[in-house]
């Protein structure tokens, strides 16, 4: 029987229930498919804190992502056949071993890709693209500082940005995790370094991940016609069991912005929630199509059993990922 991880209320990492479903046939747009790989994503970690706004109520599944390989095709399916190799995003549910998802959500993997790599695509992929192109608009000649450098979404802007002559700056909270990101050719600094450095400005971009007044903090860097793109809230997190001061703490920070402001002073900021890029389907898989286009060094960094989604979460919030972390079915 196909198993799915189930979070009945927010909690710390042992939270998590393993159970057996039953799984429906697919319907007619949709295809079945055995899971290999869930990918994790940081707002996985927000929502079984009971702090993601856009989480189901509880109880549900969490995942965005995953890889594996077609079990059923639904009626009027015409583009994938039993056996084919897969990966795709889903809206929740993720963190299951047996999963029914339209198939206009669903790619086949690249002759060169893993099903690895195929897990660990989707989220970073589309929030970076969207992100750098179609948001920031990055351009030969940039100079880009992103705030979560070590990890799966700051590793695809490296990947995706590679045929762009741009400078990029990198922060991480783990001044072990320097060295790594200088032999990868990234410039980096911890966070402090960062706000003790008043010469590291005049950014043309800034991705921010962290929220809260680390905004304002970055909105002071940018240089002229300089913009920032907020995608995360990661300083509203604390390890294990939510703590509502530091998530209200985050928000009591947040600037608020006038557009007579950022008229004066020539900046933008913009934001992305990839999750509610759902609603417009096309515009979000017709960019999933692009990942092809992009010679990806792809950075798996370690790999759970599903049933140890616990350690897999006290993995990434102990600060110790440096990639992308999946959960593996079998
Ligand atoms: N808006 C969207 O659609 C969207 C999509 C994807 C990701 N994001 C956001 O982008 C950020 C990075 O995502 P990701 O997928 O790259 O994450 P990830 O791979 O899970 O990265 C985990 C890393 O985040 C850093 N971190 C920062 N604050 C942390 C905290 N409070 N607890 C634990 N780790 C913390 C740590 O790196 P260091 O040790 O280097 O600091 C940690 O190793 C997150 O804020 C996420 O929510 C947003």
């Amino acid at each position: 029987m196909p198993e799915q991880l189930l979070l009945p209320t927010h909690g710390d990492q042992n939270i998590f229930k393993l159970g057996q479903i039953k799984l429906k046939g697919a319907r007619n747009e949709e295809v079945k498919v055995k899971v290999h790989f869930s990918g994790i994503n940081f707002a996985d970690i927000l929502m079984r804190q009971g702090l993601y706004p856009d989480a189901p109520a509880f109880p549900f599944t969490p995942g965005y992502e995953f890889s594996g390989e077609i079990i059923e095709v639904g009626a009027t399916v015409k583009n994938f056949k039993i056996g084919d190799k897969v990966f795709g995003g889903c809206f929740f549910g993720g963190y299951s071993s047996e999963l029914n998802v339209p198939a206009n959500q669903v790619r086949r993997l690249a002759d060169n890709w893993t099903l690895e790599d195929g897990a660990s695509l989707p989220v970073s992929f589309l929030t970076a693209y969207v992100t750098l192109f179609d948001l920031a608009r990055i351009k030969n000649g940039d100079k880009i500082l992103i705030d979560c450098i070590t990890g799966s979404l700051g590793g695809m802007c490296i990947e995706l940005l590679k045929g762009i002559d741009c400078d990029i700056i990198g922060l991480t909270s783990s001044k072990s995790k320097i060295q790594l990101m200088l032999n990868r050719g990234i410039e980096t600094y911890t966070h402090d370094q960062f706000y003790n450095n008043k010469s590291l400005n005049n950014f043309d971009f800034i991705l921010n991940s962290q929220g809260g007044g680390t905004i304002t903090a970055h909105y002071n860097r940018l240089g002229p016609a300089g913009r920032i793109v907020v995608v995360g809230a990661s300083s509203a997190v604390a390890k294990g069991k939510r703590s509502l001061l530091k998530a209200i703490k985050m928000l009591f920070n947040m600037p608020k912005f006038k557009p007579v402001q950022l008229m004066n002073d020539n900046k933008g900021v913009m934001g992305i929630n990839a999750l509610r890029l759902f609603e417009m389907p096309e515009f979000l898989f017709e960019r999933l199509d692009l990942a092809e286009n992009f010679d990806l060094k792809f950075n798996v960094d370690k790999i759970f059993d599903a049933k140890d989604v616990a350690d897999a979460h006290a993995y990434i919030e102990d600060r110790k990922s440096k990639g992308k972390v999946l959960l593996k079915w079998n």
